[in-house]
């Protein structure tokens, strides 16, 4: 029914999200002594078809030796799609091998919800035999016009609640959908205002509507600073909690941007308390700084209340 709500499948912080190549065991320390929040271990669009298994070997590794949540990380690995031949044995290998480190796994290409079903059934039977401590959670990669096209029907995937989070890949979607593009994520001239807009909003109701997180994905040019902040800020006013970092410099802008500012957290516990209050008396609305405030402004503050103490925890 209409009242139906969904509360979220996992909370997780995920201001940024660093994509580190698993070819690449160097970038994969530095990766875990970085600032992100989030690092996915890429074992696919990143690393090339001769060096796929070698890659699988790294992440398993890495997973194993690396004490991700002693470093605060939560550690996802990007498996290959599922039109690929790779893509079973990244599973079950990096499943059954280190399992008990992952928390995430990050599914490209998804579209249907079918692809969904396919990857956690695995997962599902891996960690009952191997016993597993942890429930791996799962992601899914929107970036394809099938994947927008069933965007909902794929965020509705709600009887396991093992999904979690949708994710926006802007280079896969430009190329699936033949728009014309100049950087990865950028906006191009030609279009008067933001040609992701539709798209990023679309993902977003369906993650809200179903309790997932909402996620951008890529900005390609690391040496365009004021580009970078433009994306995250135009993906955050749409409500995603974090975005990708495709170099390290990426990563704190990302934090900046997907933290609530020290002033409108201070005005996020004003409007609560004002809340508290005004029902105390039998009222409720209230007035704060001259504006009317009600119940739906006590939910917006809640969430910035909610992302702060994720932040300071
Ligand atoms: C990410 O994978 C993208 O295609 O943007
Ligand atoms: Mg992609």
């Amino acid at each position: 029914m209409s009242f139906t709500q969904y509360k979220p499948v996992a909370t997780r912080l995920q201001r940024s999200e660093l994509a580190v190549p698993g070819s690449n065991p160097s970038m994969i320390d530095k990766a875990a002594a970085s600032a992100a929040d989030f690092v996915f271990l890429d074992l696919e669009d990143a690393v090339a078809p001769n060096d796929k298994e070698p890659a699988r070997r790294n992440v398993i590794q890495a997973l194993n030796d690396i004490d991700w949540k002693g470093k605060g990380k939560t550690v996802s690995i990007r498996i290959n799609g599922l039109d690929t031949h790779y893509m079973y044995r990244d599973v079950v290998d990096i499943v059954e091998q280190a399992g008990s480190r992952l928390d995430t796994i990050l599914v490209p290409k998804v579209g249907t919800p079918h692809d969904l079903t396919m990857v956690e059934a695995l997962v599902t039977q891996i960690e009952e035999a191997r016993r597993l401590p942890n429930r791996i959670g799962i992601e899914a990669l929107i970036e394809t016009a099938l994947g927008m096209a069933n965007v909902e029907e794929i965020a509705r995937q709600t009887h396991t609640r093992r999904l979690e989070a949708l994710h926006f890949g802007v280079a896969d979607f430009a190329a699936s959908r033949r728009s014309r593009t100049v950087v990865i994520g950028g906006l191009n001239p030609d279009y008067p205002g933001d040609q992701w807009h539709a798209a990023i909003d679309r993902m977003v109701t369906a993650c809200r509507a179903f309790g997932l997180r909402a996620i951008d994905g890529p900005f390609g040019d690391f040496n365009d600073p004021d580009g970078y902040v433009a994306a995250a800020r135009r993906a955050a006013v749409l409500g995603c909690e974090g975005k990708w970092a495709i170099h390290p410099s990426q990563i704190a802008m990302a934090n900046d941007v997907f933290s609530p500012p020290p002033a409108e957290v201070e005005r996020a516990k004003r409007i609560l308390v004002a809340l508290e209050q005004a029902a105390a008396e039998g009222r409720g609305a209230a007035q704060l700084d001259g504006r009317m405030i009600d119940a739906a402004s006590a939910r917006m503050a809640q969430n910035v209340v909610t992302v702060a103490d994720a932040i300071a925890a």
